[in-house]
């Protein structure tokens, strides 16, 4: 979608981090933007923070829940008449040894960070082919590419992004739809990610403290979000469908490759 003026964007998990980049650079693009996020103080925080220019309008969604990306969309119709872009961006970081994640944090990462993609991808995607103009893009991670110790609920979900991504990109091809996808594979950006466990039900403040102090420094070190949006912006308008953005990541996803057609066992990867 070469020309982005004028047009419609959903944008999840817009309230911070990576979401609220793409809607800045969206917004300076000139499109519409419908903000959705689960913590709707931060959501009204971020909307009351952009130009007033930008037309926007925010929405509360958990979007675990396909009934609130439902109406997500009937929202977005109601405000503005169509979607044309959408980035199912929403996510939380969570792990553990393999030995011991319990049960609650296994459903609420793979909830959140891959139903939130599957009921997106299944909501909004019937509307673009019908209207026959359109892009999807779904935020995974190099955590969908090689598989790092300690995150098995996010790797496996963000696996799951990706495969999802590709399967799509492969039958749009098929039907020689104009409908694009694009899968977005950051390693660390500077966002709030380490304490995405604010949003976990049940959860206690000593837990989202230690998990804060434990991937803090990695994801202070991190890009900048504004250069994960510029990228997302140009594979949009170039119908690209890998957006990596760091420049170590290639040489992690050969050595993954690597093993698998030498058959030996997996590279120790970190992110
Ligand atoms: N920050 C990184 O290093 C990094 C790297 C690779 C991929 N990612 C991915 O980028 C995406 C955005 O994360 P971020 O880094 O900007 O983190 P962030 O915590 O700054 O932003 C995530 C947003 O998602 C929202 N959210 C969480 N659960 C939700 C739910 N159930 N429903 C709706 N909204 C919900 C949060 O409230 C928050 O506003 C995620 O999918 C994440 O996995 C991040």
């Amino acid at each position: 979608m070469e020309q982005l003026s004028g047009k419609v964007v959903v944008v999840t998990g817009a309230a911070s981090g990576i979401g609220l980049a793409l809607v800045k650079r969206f917004g300076a693009e000139g499109m519409k933007i419908v903000m959705a996020d689960i913590e709707v103080p931060a959501l009204e925080a971020a909307s009351a923070s952009l130009p007033a220019s930008i037309e926007r309008v925010t929405v509360a969604c958990d979007v675990s829940d396909g009934d609130q990306i439902e109406a997500l969309r009937r929202t977005a119709i109601d405000a503005f008449g169509a979607v044309h872009v959408v980035c199912n961006n929403a996510g939380v970081g969570g792990g553990g040894s393999m030995a011991d994640i319990n049960i609650a944090d296994w459903k609420w990462v793979i909830d959140v960070d891959l139903w939130s993609v599957i009921h997106g991808v299944r909501v909004f995607l019937p509307g673009l082919l019908e209207q026959g103009e359109g892009h999807i893009v779904n935020t995974a991670s190099v955590a969908g590419l090689f598989s790092a110790p300690f995150m098995g609920p996010y790797n496996i979900a963000k696996y799951g992004v990706v495969a999802l991504s590709e399967t799509l990109c492969s039958e749009l091809a098929m039907q020689q739809s104009p409908v694009g996808v694009s899968v977005l594979c950051p390693s660390w950006v500077k966002t709030k990610i380490a304490s995405s466990a604010r949003n976990k039900p049940g959860v206690s403040s000593e837990e989202v403290d230690m998990i804060s102090e434990l991937a803090g420094p990695m994801i202070d070190a991190g890009m900048d979000p504004d250069l994960v949006a510029d990228a997302v912006i140009d594979a949009v308008k170039s119908k690209k469908f890998w957006i990596t953005t760091h420049d170590d990541t290639p040489a992690a996803v050969t050595l993954r490759t690597r093993s698998i057609i030498d058959g030996t066992n997996p590279p120790q990867l970190m992110h």
